[in-house]
């Protein structure tokens, strides 16, 4: 298994060109099974989810290119891929293909949608927590699916289609978001999902259904009203820039102080970090190409943050943030309140000398003068990350284990940051 080592204490300057967003190319590729013409995707991210997703497509039959690399472009422009799905050879997602990815559970939307019939593995729990599907059995039945559950799928029909209902979510979930939403498209009438997630990735997939001939209203609300239409058609969509990729390199330079300008970069997608991040000393200014970050001198003062849905301070930034914080000057209380168990990175931050306390869902973290580095590993990508971050301002060496959940969310994470000058390297083993 590679690994990751890294050489801590290097400042970071120059440009790191942000990837499309994988939690918006995922639901975006799903949607390619609404139509049976072509659905072409540009600035998707070249990750493993991505390709595990076009596995699942391809089982379903969806018919799937990739356009060669034109002139200007390297390996960190986003690729352009195209889907169709001419006609639906399989309505069964497998437990091998769905286990291993939570979010394919999500084909059950337009798969039912379509085809009236599907038959969906559930996803089971993951390392941050038990994650249930309750929500998208709800919506689902709302828009009049029978579902049942047996030897570990969901089994659903809607003989005669889907028809549009009042969705109301008791909590936000961006997962029963985009599967409703998609799943109104193609129902009779009309559907208003209230308490929707308003994450910029439900507005980008919006945008995508709409050019495939949706009728959407109200996407990066918590109202959504679809009407649906009879079919859809083919369209060409870009996808939305990463603002967790953006928050998580805007964190590494705060980190390790420097000068980059995070290219592509859109600041208006995460708003509530990078005001965080200027509370804790780093200057963030917002320029026609991207974002520069740069903190010189000064050290990094700590700050409370609580992770709520958009536009809240995200989940996927905590354990980031938590890695700046073990450097700060101070106290700070870190509390997830989206996942129950999302806090594994704890521990292995401690490896590098943090000081950190958990106490139910709050973590409290005493800044030190200075981290060492360790071998450490992680359980999913954002801690994953995190320890890298750790790792960048560590005196000394640090190999960060099981390298693939890296790779299941960052593209090409350790050629990024050395164009910067960060010493960190990939070993194969
Ligand atoms: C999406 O997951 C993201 N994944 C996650 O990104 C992200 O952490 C999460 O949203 C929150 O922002 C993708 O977009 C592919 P949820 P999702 O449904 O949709 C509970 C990453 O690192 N819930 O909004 O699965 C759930 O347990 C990841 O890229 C129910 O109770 O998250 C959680 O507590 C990991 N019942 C909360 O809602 C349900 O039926 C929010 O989850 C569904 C969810």
């Amino acid at each position: 298994m590679d690994k990751i080592r890294i050489i801590g204490g290097n400042r970071l300057n120059g440009v790191i060109p942000i990837s499309g967003a994988k939690n918006a190319a995922l639901p975006l590729m799903i949607a390619s099974l609404l139509t049976d013409e072509t659905l072409t995707l540009e600035n998707v991210p070249r990750l493993a989810d991505v390709r595990q997703l076009t596995n699942i497509l391809v089982n379903h039959g969806v018919d799937y290119g990739v356009n060669g690399k034109r002139i200007g472009e390297d390996l960190l422009t986003g690729q352009t891929i195209s889907l169709t799905a001419r006609s639906i050879t399989d309505t069964t997602a497998p437990y091998e293909l769905v286990s291993t990815m939570r979010a394919s559970f999500w084909v059950i939307g337009p798969l039912l949608a379509r085809m009236h019939a599907c038959k969906v593995s559930l996803p089971g729990g993951c390392a941050i927590g038990t994650r249930p599907v309750d929500l998208f059995l709800m919506g689902l039945e709302r828009l009049g699916a029978q579902l049942d559950v047996e030897g570990g799928y969901v089994v659903a029909k809607a003989p005669g289609g889907l028809v549009g209902n009042r969705v109301v979510f008791p909590k936000v979930s961006v997962g029963a978001t985009h599967v409703i939403m998609m799943a109104a498209t193609l129902a009779k009438g009309q559907t208003v999902i209230e308490n929707a997630a308003r994450e910029p990735e439900i507005v980008d997939l919006a945008k995508c259904l709409i050019a495939m001939g949706a009728h959407i209203q109200g996407a990066g609300t918590s109202t959504i009203t679809i009407d649906g239409v009879d079919r859809l058609r083919g369209a060409r969509h870009r996808v939305v820039a990463d603002r967790i990729e953006t928050g998580t390199y805007a964190m590494a330079v705060a980190m390790t102080g420097g000068d980059v300008l995070l290219e592509g970069a859109e600041g208006s997608l995460l708003e509530n970090p990078l005001d965080v991040l200027r509370q804790v000393g780093a200057e963030i200014t917002e320029t026609n190409s991207g974002i520069r970050v740069r903190r010189n001198g000064h050290g990094i003062v700590a700050a409370d943050v609580t992770t709520d849905p958009f536009p809240g301070f995200p989940t996927d930034l905590q354990a980031q943030f938590m890695a700046l914080m073990t450097r700060a000057k101070g106290t700070s209380h870190i509390t997830e309140t989206i996942f129950e168990n999302r806090f594994m990175h704890v521990a292995e931050l401690a490896r590098f000398g943090a000081r950190i306390s958990l106490s139910g869902q709050v973590a409290t973290v005493e800044g030190v003068e200075s981290l060492k580095g360790a071998p450490v590993m992680a359980t999913d990508l954002r801690a994953s990350v995190s320890l890298v971050i750790a790792g960048l301002a560590a005196e000394g060496e640090t190999t960060v284990n099981r390298v693939y959940h890296l790779d299941r969310g960052f593209e090409r994470l350790e050629e990024k940051i050395s164009r910067c000058g960060a010493d960190i390297s990939r070993i194969s083993g």
